[in-house]
């Protein structure tokens, strides 16, 4: 690994970015947020590797697999967000810095997005800032991680 890597991961439905709920999440592509995040990890001198599944299984997968490969997990886990412990214990058990995001801001919404699962074994979450979230997530990912915050 010479250049900084990191590994983006969306989860269920986030396929669907464009046409879901525009007023929401507005009305980029998610194919649209990976082009861009890969255009700024290179302003930044990082790689990026991009992903999505409607699978928890996939995500675990993906995160056990980053081992060894990535420096840090950039991951909006969808509705998964409010219920995957598996997804928590990934991320504890790789401790690789994670950074959790969302397009939109769920603490502002239903009652049952106020809980993130995850929210415990990541360094830090940006959320709301609709397909700005990303970005903004990846340069606090790449600053903390060169600068050695604590967790990252
Ligand atoms: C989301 C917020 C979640 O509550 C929701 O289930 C999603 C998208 C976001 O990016 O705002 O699928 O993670």
């Amino acid at each position: 690994m010479s250049n900084l890597s990191i590994l983006c991961i969306s989860g269920p439905n986030l396929q669907l970015l464009g046409v879901r709920e525009p007023s929401i999440y507005g009305t980029i592509t998610l194919d649209e947020i990976h082009a861009a995040l890969a255009g700024a990890a290179q302003a930044l001198n990082a790689d990026v590797v991009c992903r999505q599944s409607n699978h928890e299984g996939d995500i675990v997968t993906w995160i056990g697999e980053a081992l060894g490969n990535h420096h840090g997990i950039l991951i909006n886990p969808g509705a998964l967000t409010h219920t995957s412990i598996a997804i928590y214990d990934a991320i504890k058990a790789v401790a690789i810095p994670t950074v959790e995001v969302h397009l939109s801001n769920p603490d502002a919404r239903e009652s049952f997005r106020r809980r993130s699962r995850i929210a415990a074994a990541c360094m830090a979450r940006v959320a709301g800032f609709g397909d700005q979230s990303y970005q903004l997530a990846l340069e606090g990912l790449l600053g903390a991680l060169r600068r050695n915050v604590k967790n990252a």
